[in-house]
């Protein structure tokens, strides 16, 4: 289905660029646009240069919370903008003082719009995560002739998944960088990697399967395909990469051993997401609210004065656990080198 074992992620806020993804193709990758964190506007013009270069690629959308906050986690939400305003001060940056309701189309992550964009231009296939597409976009996207992926994180999110009539799953585990894909309550931690995660799905649901979290080098891949999976799907591998668009504040993070550990946090964005273990995740992850996008759009105006100023101790440092095996380079490299090893 995805026409090779190796899928370059989708990585939104800017770090999956065109470039990224045709050159990770080029090397003999699947490759995915990220259409996460954009209106449809510029998901037309971030898709160009995969449509004009033809062949297989993804679109990767976020799938929008439909329930308003609770009132617990909006009294959360008020003592975190309080807790947030020394570091916002000290940054020089202010924080927003309204924030998008619920239902405002940025909050909603233009989902109605960009959903209208890939069915009237359709794309080969479509990845969502933060939750499920409604049966009724699935069926949509099928009658344009695009395949449908769903990203769960446990069996029970599989089982539901399957439900939806999509075509495969992308599995994804406790130890990936970035966020986590769940949307059902449960442990956050069950199988002790993503080859045994990968495993457990494998017996429940019958799609084909592309693992996913904390893979770092092709030998963990390879098990992973042997448990089951059809591909995998790397995100922190590619992230210092030439044609990645993270940040150098980030690349160079990655690459400096004064980090030694990652932790899951919910202190940048309000959704559970693994990063480097810095000042801002160790000062915020215990009282940050379960508020995603609000804390996403709380912290922005804080986490951009970060960036200007090359305070990377405030940055949202995404990586998974595999990140000391992350390398520099052209992303063919590094594409070559888990093809090489399977
Ligand atoms: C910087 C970054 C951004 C990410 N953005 C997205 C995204 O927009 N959509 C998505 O489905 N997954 C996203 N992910 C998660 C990846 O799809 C994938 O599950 C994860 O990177 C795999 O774990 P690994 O980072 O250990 O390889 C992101 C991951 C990282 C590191």
């Amino acid at each position: 289905m995805f026409a090779s074992p190796i899928i370059v992620a989708p990585m939104a806020g800017g770090t999956t660029t065109p470039e990224l993804a045709l050159a990770a193709r080029r090397a003999g990758a699947f490759a995915f646009a990220a259409g996460g964190y954009r209106t449809a506007a510029s998901l037309a013009e971030h898709l160009a240069p995969l449509r004009t270069a033809g062949g297989g690629f993804g679109v990767n959308l976020f799938v929008p919370r439909t329930a308003p906050l609770t009132a617990a986690d909006a009294a959360a939400l008020a003592r975190y903008r309080t807790e947030l305003a020394a570091a916002a001060e000290r940054l020089g940056a202010g924080l927003p003082a309204d924030l998008p309701g619920p239902a405002d189309p940025k909050a909603q992550d233009f989902w109605d719009e960009k959903l209208d964009l890939l069915l009237v231009d359709p794309v080969p296939l479509v990845s969502f995560t933060f939750g499920l597409a409604p049966d009724s976009v699935v069926a949509a996207l099928h009658a344009k002739g695009t395949r449908v992926v769903a990203s769960v994180t446990s069996v029970a999110e599989a089982v539901a998944a399957a439900r939806t009539g999509v075509d495969a799953l992308v599995v994804q585990h406790y130890n990936a960088g970035g966020h986590s894909a769940a949307f059902l309550p449960g442990p956050s931690q069950g199988a002790p990697g993503v080859v045994e995660l990968v495993a457990e799905v494998r017996n429940a649901v019958g799609l084909p399967l592309v693992g996913a979290g904390g893979i770092g080098d092709a030998a963990t891949a390879k098990a992973v395909l042997a448990a089951g999976a059809e591909a995998v799907q790397l995100g922190t591998a590619v992230l210092r990469s030439d044609e990645s668009g993270a940040r150098a504040l980030h690349k160079d993070a990655l690459a400096d051993p004064a980090y030694t550990a990652t932790a899951v946090t919910r202190a940048f964005t309000g959704r559970a997401a693994r990063a480097l273990v810095n000042d801002f995740v160790r000062q915020h992850s215990a009282s940050a609210p379960h508020a995603y996008p609000e804390v996403h759009f709380l912290t922005g105006p804080l986490r951009a004065a970060a960036a200007a100023c090359g305070d990377r101790e405030s940055l949202n440092l995404w990586a998974g656990t595999a990140w000391q095996k992350a390398a520099a380079g052209p992303v063919e490299g590094i594409v070559k080198g888990f093809l090489d090893g399977l």
